[in-house]
């Protein structure tokens, strides 16, 4: 294949972990060729770490306090997925910016999701800020993680329409719906291979 990649994943997450969910449910159904070797996540009532454990999967909870600084820590989570084979890193809610040594680790090799259609409103809160903007479009995002948050190579993108009686849950709800659909798909592209980044661009080789 044109240069596929090992399918091993890597998911590191925060919280609630629905993300996380909807790749082990693509990838039990079939959708996503590929297995998870590890998650890892920075909080301890993580929910996403049960959700792992419930599918058999490796689940690993690092405690930022236990390092020095980001990097020291960055460099445990980097054993951590080398030692577990991991080819593809994707942030699943990970509320920790991605510093040198992950980079370094897994260049071109790590995705986030985000809840609006970047490059507009990043950060946190995406949602309520596309709700107080007042733009009548927003969505969700997969792209390729560099070091300026939430700015590398947009993978896939899809568009969530805002509605006038829409409060920041209703709005969330919406996005996450497509959120759960893009990045299975999204990580399926990078695995797959046939793709080159060209400056701020991916761009998929036409076969
Ligand atoms: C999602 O909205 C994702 O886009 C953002 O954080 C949230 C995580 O949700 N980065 P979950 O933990 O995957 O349910």
């Amino acid at each position: 294949m044109r240069n596929a990649i090992p399918r091993r994943l890597g998911v590191l997450i925060s919280g609630r972990g629905s993300n996380l969910q909807s790749i082990v449910t693509a990838i039990q159904s079939q959708r996503l060729d590929a297995s998870i070797g590890v998650v890892v996540s920075n909080r301890a009532d993580a929910h996403g770490l049960a959700r792992a454990r419930d599918a058999g999967i490796e689940a690993v909870y690092l405690n930022p306090r236990d390092y020095s600084n980001r990097d020291t820590y960055d460099r445990a989570v980097v054993d951590v997925l080398h030692a577990r084979e991991v080819s593809l890193v994707c942030l699943a809610g990970f509320m920790r910016l991605v510093g040198r040594p992950l980079l370094d680790a897994f260049p071109n090799r790590i995705l986030n999701i985000h809840p609006s259609l970047l490059p507009a409103f990043r950060g946190l809160d995406a949602q309520r800020q596309a709700l107080e903007h007042g733009v009548r479009i927003t969505g969700a995002t997969v792209h390729l993680v560099t070091a300026d948050l939430d700015d590398g190579p947009i993978v896939v993108q899809a568009p969530v329409p805002v509605f006038d009686d829409d409060t920041v849950e209703t709005l969330s709800a919406r996005i996450l719906v497509e959120e759960h659909r893009i990045y299975p798909e999204a990580i399926a592209t990078i695995l797959d291979g046939g793709w080159r980044i060209d400056g701020r661009r991916f761009v998929r080789r036409s076969s």
